[in-house]
């Protein structure tokens, strides 16, 4: 989005410091025929080139540029305009759902928060089997028109972004993600969840559009059965992507990473009519349906559950590797701290109590060699 701006930004600057640059070189002309030319007399000179110079077509250029720029900033203002309307269409239908469901929604006053003239973000906590939630409308970039042409050239949908932190206690741990197959190589590839834990598999229920990353067949047929393979089935369904994830979506590069559950969902925005609204909240209803269905109706059979387990051991073995690697580091700097400060102490013994010490010391060494040794050979 901000990249988009910028663009568009930048252009308007060019824009703008071309306009001066060539107003200024014309400027320039205009003044430097003014000068005399040597021996002609100044004032039959000047009164020859002025009307000539300021003739309208010369300034081709700059009327260009200009309607260029009041252009660009006539669509910001419209754009921005069109979208603050689709927007306060669109957070009747999401701030109803929300406030049914959650006893925090927004700030308490206002729902819809933007981070742009282009997205809108939102924000609820209390609920059963959540923690919280968050949203994030994105509609198409009409206060850019640069980034419009883009949107439109790549007809990038209006789409509702949710993403729900479940409750860990109450939810088994699985991967599921069913997006369209346009999509599924680079969610392969981009989320490290997916790709670590789960497969393509053909359901001959979803619609062909549809691709299904499963990791568990126990739970990805349990979570079709709570309607969403009905939803999925239908081409004219709103619901684009939907994820349940308990794993990181990057590669975690320390062994202490959090992960949470969550369930996310993209729902795609179609015409604000009242037929499109009502779908619109229905999809919504259905995602927040799925909350208490992924926490209440699962029950994965004890095999699936451990399966689950085993799949997520060894997916992070070098991260638990890692941890018991820092763990004897940390070990290591103690017991060299203690050994520097009884060395330490030995330097101002008399000579007699150095003798003793050194005596002792090379007994406890030794006792410590024969039980690694003793622990080797085991
Ligand atoms: C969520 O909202 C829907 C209506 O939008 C309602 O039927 C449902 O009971 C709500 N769920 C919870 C847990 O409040
Ligand atoms: C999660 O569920 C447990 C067990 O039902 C409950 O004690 C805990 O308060 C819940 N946590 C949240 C954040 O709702």
């Amino acid at each position: 989005m901000l990249r988009f701006s910028s663009i568009s930004l930048l252009a308007l600057s060019c824009v703008a410091l071309f306009a001066t640059r060539v107003l200024a070189d014309e400027l320039e002309d205009v003044a430097g025929d003014i000068t005399p030319p040597s021996a002609e007399p100044l004032i039959g000179s000047a009164s020859q080139m002025a009307p000539q110079q300021l003739v309208l077509s010369n300034y081709k250029t700059e009327a260009f540029l200009l309607s260029v720029a009041v252009g660009l900033v006539v669509s910001y203002f419209y754009g921005s305009r069109k979208n603050k309307e689709l927007a306060a269409a669109w957070e009747k239908p999401i701030s109803d759902v929300l406030r049914a469901n959650f006893s925090l929604v927004g700030d308490g006053r206002q729902v819809f928060e933007w981070d742009s003239a282009a997205d809108v973000l939102f924000y609820a906590s209390g609920r059963r089997h959540c923690k919280f939630a968050q949203g994030h409308v994105v509609l198409r970039a009409r206060q850019d028109a640069v980034a419009l042409i883009n949107d439109l050239a790549a007809n990038t949908q209006e789409k509702v972004e949710i993403e729900v932190t479940l409750n860990e206690t109450e939810s088994s741990g699985f991967v599921f993600a069913a997006v369209p197959r346009k999509r599924s190589k680079a969610l392969g590839r981009d989320r490290y969840d997916i790709a670590t834990f789960t497969k393509v598999v053909s359901n001959e229920k979803v619609s062909p559009k549809v691709a299904i990353f499963s990791e568990n067949a126990d739970a990805t047929t349990q979570l079709l059965d709570s309607g969403l393979g009905d939803i999925l089935a239908s081409e004219a369904s709103l619901l684009e992507e939907l994820h349940v994830t308990d794993g990181p979506s990057e590669k975690p590069e320390s062994h202490d990473f959090k992960c949470d559950k969550k369930l996310m969902a993209v729902i795609r925005l179609p015409a604000a009519t009242t037929e499109g609204l009502a779908q619109f909240k229905e999809t919504l209803e259905f995602v927040f349906y799925l909350v208490d269905y992924i926490s209440e109706a699962i029950v994965l059979r004890p095999e699936s559950t451990r399966k689950l387990a085993k799949a997520r051991e060894e997916a992070f073995k070098e991260f638990t590797r890692m941890a018991e690697q820092e763990k004897q580091d940390a070990l290591a700097k103690t017991l060299a701290e203690k050994r520097r400060i009884e060395l330490e102490g030995v330097d101002k013994m008399s000579p007699e109590q150095r003798r003793k010490w050194e005596e002792k010391d090379r007994k406890k060494q030794l006792k410590k060699e024969q039980s690694k040794r003793v622990r080797r050979v085991r």
